[in-house]
């Protein structure tokens, strides 16, 4: 049998703080802990993370705690040569080098961007079979994908983000690839249903079909997603678990992985 391209997901917009890298580690460990194989590439090479994350865990077991799974793992750092061109062959190269280390030994490769506009992040997006885009519950945030009219909530404007992921997507099709699907997720909801949450979520749906991307409630904001990133655990990780909000946690991320449709 024909082995199968590993499946590339990004974790990418413009934008820090909304998400990406927390979102990215339960995804991992979500399709770890279904026995997936899974890498991951860390290219926010300033904030690092996911490597972080990582290396908590490694210390955390290193400790006495629990066995928990550990994905394959590569930090791509920027290219720092003094001429755009060198410095755009370098971190094609470099990207190349990683993807390469991966391809043939895992079914996913998770990339993690940074929050903002760099050229490898760029070349990221372009190889995502899916595009993972977490936005917090605003109308700030709303701005990142389109400018939306404050009376008919009609999009006037795609964002230079949307417009950037739109070239992405011709890209793939130049080249022959199956569609990129592109997932906007409200991450960190706030737990009251407010005003502004339904008139977000309103937005957010006549957005998807101006946009094409699939629109999908992520996780709500709570303190436990916080907690564990010293030990670089994640609420998927965690045993006997009683507090309610955990449980909620715990489900709210199962239900998230479903919904993504990875495997
Ligand atoms: N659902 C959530 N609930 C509470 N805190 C969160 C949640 N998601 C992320 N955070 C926190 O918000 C901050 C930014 O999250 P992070 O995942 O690093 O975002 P990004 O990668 O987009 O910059 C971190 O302190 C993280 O612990
Ligand atoms: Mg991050």
């Amino acid at each position: 049998m024909e082995k199968k391209d590993a499946r590339i997901i990004v974790f990418g917009n413009e934008k820090g703080g909304t998400g990406k890298s927390t979102l990215a580690m339960h995804i991992v460990v979500g399709l770890l802990n279904e026995g997936h194989r899974v890498a991951v590439i860390d290219l926010d090479s300033r904030q690092k993370s996911v490597a972080r994350y990582l290396q908590n865990r490694q210390t955390f077991m290193a400790n006495g705690g629990d066995t928990v799974h550990m994905p394959a793992f590569a930090v791509v750092t920027h290219s720092d040569a003094s001429l755009i061109k060198d410095r755009e062959t370098e971190d094609q190269k470099n990207l190349q080098t990683a993807l390469n280390e991966f391809k043939e030994s895992v079914e996913f490769i998770i990339i993690d961007c940074p929050g903002n506009d760099t050229y490898l992040s760029r070349l990221a997006h372009a190889l995502a079979d899916t595009l993972v885009t977490p936005i917090n519950d605003s109308f700030v945030d709303l701005d990142l994908l389109g400018e939306v009219s404050a009376e008919s909530y009609e999009v006037k404007k795609l964002s230079f983000y949307s417009e950037m992921v739109w070239d992405s997507r011709k890209f793939r099709s130049a080249s022959g690839k199956p569609p990129m699907d592109w997932v906007v997720i409200r991450s960190r909801l706030a737990s009251l249903d407010s005003r502004n949450n339904k008139r977000v979520h309103k937005v957010l749906e006549s957005l998807q079909k101006r946009i094409m991307f699939r629109y999908v409630p992520g996780l709500y904001e709570r303190v436990i997603y916080k907690e564990l990133f010293p030990r670089g655990l994640t609420v998927l990780d965690m045993v006997n678990v009683t507090n309610l909000s955990h449980v909620a946690a715990r489900q709210e991320v199962r239900s998230l992985l479903e919904k993504l449709n990875l495997s």
